[in-house]
């Protein structure tokens, strides 16, 4: 069983690797922090508690963390992941927050698990990179670290030249980047990390409470048509159902920078593909996602939550 941390933008891709992670028998889920992204951390937070809520699961901490990124404007996301940053109807959640800072959670989970934790980031990465602040030898105490962000050497969603994680805060993207070997996971691969228009439908008929996946799959369809096609791709999900089944994502690695300065180029990954620097590898680059595989396993997780 791979136990992990969950920081999360809730958002709709964020939702379905919450609800993956929750149904998989290999997936244990110790805690979640939350950041603002896809929508102010006030409502990322609501989410987070709401989704545990609709699934049973309130068993699960949530720490709420960092309202806005570490330098420079906040900019949400709701025209893709709906009102108040998902889509689908969720209630209000009746539990709290624990207390503590996303960040410090972050800490404390490291601190008690060790080795025996890994620390997935799927919204920007201001809480991590707090975390890191706070305890610089994080990387060196938990199992991994494995982010979603970032487009190393594809086009942005967010600009031509970035993805909206690393948009959103460049700064706290660039020290996590630095701070010894993570996994990222950018578009590169995540375009891969597809689901099709009938698995929406289908998702959308299961019975309450589970019927809410059918929503969060179904982005709109200027956003769908993104990965080339018009099955969307569920960004977050891919590092889930990669630490479910190591067959789902492809890594190489490379040394990468983030640039953080303002301009036509915040948040763009400057990846070195070719070796023309002298740089050692500082990052698995996630370059590749199998979609039948990852369909599979996102299926095999959904099926397992229905029937806990
Ligand atoms: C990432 O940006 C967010 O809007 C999604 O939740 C995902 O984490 C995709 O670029
Ligand atoms: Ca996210």
């Amino acid at each position: 069983v791979t136990r992990v941390h969950l920081d999360v933008d809730p958002g709709s891709d964020d939702a379905v690797m919450i609800a993956m992670a929750l149904g998989h028998p290999s997936i244990e889920v110790a805690g979640m922090s939350t950041v603002g992204g896809n929508s102010t951390v006030d409502n990322t937070t609501r989410n987070a508690l709401a989704i545990l809520e609709r699934f049973d699961r309130t068993d699960v901490p949530v720490a709420r963390g960092a309202a806005e990124p570490t330098e420079g404007a906040f900019d949400t996301a709701e025209w893709i992941h709906g009102e108040n940053g998902i889509r689908g109807d969720l209630s209000e959640p009746t539990t709290e927050p624990v207390d503590a800072h996303g960040a410090e959670f972050i800490v404390q989970q490291a601190r008690e698990y060790g080795e025996d934790i890994t620390i997935v980031a799927v919204g920007p990465m201001t809480n991590l990179a707090m975390a890191l602040q706070l305890e610089p030898s994080l990387p060196e105490m938990v199992d991994g670290i494995y982010l979603m962000g970032g487009a190393a050497t594809v086009a942005g969603n967010k600009t031509p030249m970035a993805e909206a994680n690393f948009h959103n805060d460049p700064v706290a993207a660039s020290r996590v980047i630095q701070s010894g070997v993570p996994h990222m996971v950018g578009l590169d691969a995540t375009h891969d990390a597809s689901v099709s228009l009938e698995m929406i439908e289908t998702y959308s008929g299961l019975d309450e409470p589970y019927d809410i996946v059918g929503p969060w799959l179904d982005y709109p369809d200027e956003i769908k048509q993104f990965g080339g096609g018009m099955d969307p791709a569920i960004h977050d999900a891919a590092v889930v159902a990669h630490l479910i089944d190591p067959e789902v994502l492809t890594f190489e690695s490379y040394h990468l920078a983030v640039e953080t300065t303002d301009g036509l180029c915040r948040g763009a990954v400057v990846c070195d593909e070719r070796r023309v620097t002298d740089n050692e590898p500082n990052a698995e680059v996630a370059i590749a996602a199998d979609t039948k595989r990852f369909r599979e396993v996102f299926e095999e997780s959904i099926d397992a939550l229905v029937e806990s």
